[in-house]
């Protein structure tokens, strides 16, 4: 691939968008970003110094310390791999509040444009299409019903050994909806010539193939 090519996969959780994204990027040979992990790496270490969102000051002074790199497969928080620590309800509730927070997105947005300043990225997020990269070559906006989305998230808990009701897992993420779309800044949606999915009622094999038809075929034009 000669030209570099930045693929905004936006959209809420639970849409499949990072399974769907690590496979396209895959299939083209290029890295995958997963931009909420950086969220739940900054909530996590939230958690574990005690600081909450409200604690501006705090908050301010544990950025100015904090180094977060997503570039290979695993997350890193200051050089240690919390990849398999950030995936609990707990931090997906606590990086929904840190990401209203003007400061954490300032700095992870910041990181996520240099990882896509100088090779080809294909990102998932929520406002990757909107605000990360607005001139990005595609936007994909992938949804799925409440639902369906609550059965993929809760049946990827169960395998995690995660005791938690389907109803539980529903109202998270219709929570996490709620304010993910309605935070002042970068608010999830979907931008405006981004290409719509709805995984409803499609493999996530589907989604990818989609995906990458409309990648394939512009790139020939
Ligand atoms: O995709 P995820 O569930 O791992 O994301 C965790 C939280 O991070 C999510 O509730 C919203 C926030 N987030 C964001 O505000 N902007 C992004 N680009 C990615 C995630």
């Amino acid at each position: 691939m000669s030209r570099i090519l930045r693929i905004a996969v936006d959209g809420p959780s639970g849409a499949g968008k990072s399974t769907v994204a690590r496979q396209v990027a895959k299939a083209l040979g290029i890295d995958y970003i997963d931009t909420g992990a950086m969220y739940r790496a900054v909530a996590y270490k939230m958690i574990r110094e005690g600081i909450s969102a409200e604690d501006r000051d705090a908050l301010k002074e544990m950025l100015a310390h904090t180094e977060i790199d997503v570039s290979g497969c695993d997350t890193l928080l200051d050089g240690e791999n919390i990849s398999g620590k950030i995936r609990t309800p707990e931090i997906a509730k606590m990086a929904s509040d840190a990401s209203a927070v003007p400061e954490v997105r300032e700095k992870l947005v910041a990181i996520q444009r240099e990882l896509g300043r100088s090779k080809s990225v294909i990102m998932d997020g929520r406002d990757i299409g909107t605000n990360v990269f607005p001139d990005a070559e595609y936007k994909f906006f992938l949804t799925a019903s409440v639902p369906e989305r609550a059965r993929r998230r809760w049946l990827e808990l169960r395998t995690k050994g995660q005791d938690i009701s389907l109803e539980t897992v529903a109202s998270d993420i219709e929570k996490r909806d709620y304010n993910d779309s309605h935070r002042a800044l970068n608010p999830l949606r979907k931008a405006e010539d981004a290409v719509e999915v709805d995984s409803t009622e499609m493999g996530q094999d589907q989604v990818a193939e989609y995906i990458l038809d409309v990648v394939k075929n512009e790139k020939t034009e």
